[in-house]
């Protein structure tokens, strides 16, 4: 190892000079990780980053002991509206700074959009919405592509004191209907087609066989990104642009309680079908303020690229709210990092000046095998931050990352979060943090952590287990829509009093936290989370297929492959045709993101006496482990895994 790979790394002089936040140093940092654990920290930090109509006067209700009878509540007498801390409030003093920066999947087809621009286009929207019915507390299902109007669409159901969920755009028709299904949206918004890679995705088709039959659905907003011809159905189609010109460009915001629901997205679990995490009104955008201030270290002037989708959580709280709330300008990226060729990102950040870039681990392992070139080839003095989310990144993409990219004059912040939480809840601070590659280092103060075995001991200094949460704080997920109790089952059982995020996590004995994956049937494929249990409901409801277990396994690129095990029915055959169909289905059914990248048919399921499928087992093959595999003898039939370890070496 050279010299300059000597461990921590500490944070460039550039980065850490003139640190603009809160967490400036390890000291700061350290200060204010002890004062955030009183509430009435946040309540300060509420009441400074965020503007209120009528102020909050308490900081936290709730624990977790009592989680069940009583949700988690945070600044709850406070009244605001959340678009005017992220538009109103800037018009006067950076009304023309660009808010949003559009990059098109067109090199040179984008545009801009200054906050004087963008909050008339959200009082558009809102006026347009309104006029279809749209009021405070109803439900809006947005599925679209990474166009500026996605972000225009959550702001206006948010100026309404409406709740909107977006759908990622690579959801199927079938993924689609059920989250409509579940939220009771009577209004979706969509685009004619998506662009990205230099195809085109056909949303509107996918939103007219999500909606076939589904009268529940009165309107359907649609945003003609290509103009392409598309289905039309008159009374229930509307058209975005012409919906818009027919209104002004002013709109009063309506103030909502703190606590009332900002959004609902859908995340995956251990169980078939995915839950609506809720967040609320100010502690989420409080949250995100706060952790996008810090983290980065934002300064006057970033330009902020972050590369997500608005689909997922990232785009959610680090394109949209934490960005606009913080004034700053935010990139708006359509495509995928290869297009037109693996120069793409760097040429984004070129071309706009990017001084904090966000992605995730699995896109940087992609564009590292394309080696330095590509990079090279850009001017990427402007940068100062590079963020990573999503996955563990492994020290070699790290470091090529902080060396290539970076050129080491630029700190990487690996921030670990989930759906459920909000915002980043361990992560590197871009001012303060030395790092380690592939730690997330610290916990970010307010979230007080605890590691703990299977059986519930906490476990104590350098150690490893299940990563648990004992405090409440003002990002996490408040419900889940419509079923507290599946909320309070899935997050506080497992380790009562206590919110299990379902990861495993490895302490150093300096306090850096490794995050080792999920210790759950959930699955993170290029930093996508899918159910194992969603896989399997698909494969075993085709005729062929008897049984099916579906695991994860090391992969070079996506972190996660999914590897599908099958036992087919007595009279089906292992064909390729079969194997496509299956495919087709999962495609079908979840998504194109859902795809198995192993099937192996095998004769039966390693299971226990009482009919447990072990998939220890599983795992262990897939991962090539064989010796690892352990006692097979509580098996009801312990020849099996022979006979699944011969199909899997030679698949
Ligand atoms: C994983 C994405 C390691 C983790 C914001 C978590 C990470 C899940 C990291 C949440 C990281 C996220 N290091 N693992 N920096 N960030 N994860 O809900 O397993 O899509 O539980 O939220 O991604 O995925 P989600």
């Amino acid at each position: 190892m050279s010299d300059s790979r000597r461990l921590p790394v500490p944070v460039p002089a550039r980065v850490s000079e003139g640190a603009a936040n809160e967490v400036r140093d390890m000291e700061s940092y350290r200060a204010h990780y002890e004062a955030a654990r009183d509430p009435a920290y946040w309540l300060e930090q509420a009441k400074q980053r965020i503007v209120w109509r009528s102020a909050p006067s308490v900081a936290c209700r709730g624990d977790f002991s009592s989680v069940g009878e009583a949700p988690i509540h945070w600044f709850e007498d406070g009244q605001l509206n959340v678009t005017e801390s992220c538009l109103d409030r800037h018009l006067d003093a950076r009304g023309e700074q660009t808010a949003i920066i559009w990059e098109a999947d067109e090199i040179g087809e984008g545009r801009s959009l200054s906050y004087r621009e963008l909050h008339a286009e959200v009082a558009r929207a809102a006026n347009a919405l309104a006029a279809l019915g749209v009021k405070r507390g109803d439900t809006v299902i947005i599925y679209m592509g990474m166009v500026p109007e996605a972000a225009i669409a959550m702001l206006a159901c948010a100026r309404l004191g409406a709740v909107h969920s977006v759908v990622f755009g690579g959801f199927s028709a079938h993924a689609l209907r059920d989250r409509i299904v579940d939220c009771r949206a009577r209004v979706v918004i969509s685009q004619d087609e998506g662009r990205r890679g230099g195809r085109s995705i056909p949303l509107k088709a996918v939103c007219d066989e999500a909606l076939e039959g589904l009268e529940q659905v009165e309107s359907l907003l649609v945003f003609r990104r290509t103009g392409a011809e598309v289905a039309w159905r008159e009374g229930r189609d509307h058209d975005w642009a012409s919906a818009l010109a027919a209104q002004p460009d002013t709109h009063e915001a309506v103030a909502v309680g703190a606590e009332d629901p900002l959004f609902i997205l859908y995340t995956s679990g251990s169980t078939g079908r995915p839950k609506g995490l809720m967040h609320s009104c100010g502690g989420y955008l409080s949250w995100v303020a706060y952790t996008h201030a810090n983290t980065f270290d934002l300064r006057e002037g970033d330009v902020f690229g972050c590369v997500a989708d608005v689909g997922w959580i990232t785009g959610h709280s680090y394109i949209v709210y934490g960005p606009l709330c913080n004034g700053t300008t935010t990139v708006m990226f359509e495509s995928v990092p290869t297009y037109p060729d693996a120069g793409r990102y760097w040429d984004l950040v070129a071309r706009h000046g990017i001084t904090i870039f966000y992605t995730a681990p699995t896109a940087i392992r992609a564009l590292a095998a394309h080696g330095d070139a590509p990079v090279r080839a850009h001017d990427l003095s402007s940068l100062r931050v590079l963020g990573t989310v999503g996955e563990p990144i492994n020290p070699d993409a790290w470091w090529w990352y902080f060396e290539v990219v970076g050129q080491g004059r630029c700190t990487i912040v690996d921030t670990w979060w989930q759906t459920e939480t909000g915002g980043h809840c361990i992560t590197p601070f871009a001012a303060a943090t030395p790092n380690k590659p592939g730690s997330a280092s610290f916990p970010v103060p307010g979230i007080q952590l605890e590691l703990r075995d299977e059986k519930g001991a906490r476990l104590e200094g350098a150690t490893q287990g299940h990563l648990c949460i004992t405090h409440p704080w003002p990002g996490m997920a408040r419900t889940v829509w419509g079923d507290h109790a599946r909320y309070v089952d899935t997050y506080f059982s497992t380790h009562p009093g206590r919110y299990f995020t379902g990861d495993g996590c490895r302490r150093d004995e300096d306090g850096y936290l490794f995050i080792t994956g999920r210790v759950d049937d959930v699955l993170n494929v290029a930093g996508h989370r899918l159910g194992t249990a969603e896989f399997e409901a698909v494969l075993v409801s085709d005729d062929a297929v008897s049984e099916a277990a579906v695991v994860g396994y090391p992969h070079e690129v996506k972190g996660q492959g999914v590897c599908a095990y099958l036992v087919l029915q007595a009279e089906a055959e292992a064909s390729p045709a079969l194997l496509d169909k299956l495919q087709a289905e999962l495609r079908a059914e979840i998504g194109a993101l859902a795809k198995a990248d192993r099937f192996l048919v095998i004769p039966g399921l390693p299971k226990t006496r009482s009919g447990k499928v072990m998939r220890r087992i599983l795992r262990k093959i897939a991962e090539g482990e064989f010796e690892a595999i352990g006692d097979v003898s509580t098996l009801a039939d312990p020849g099996v895994v022979d006979a699944i370890k011969a199909i899997a070496s030679e698949s």
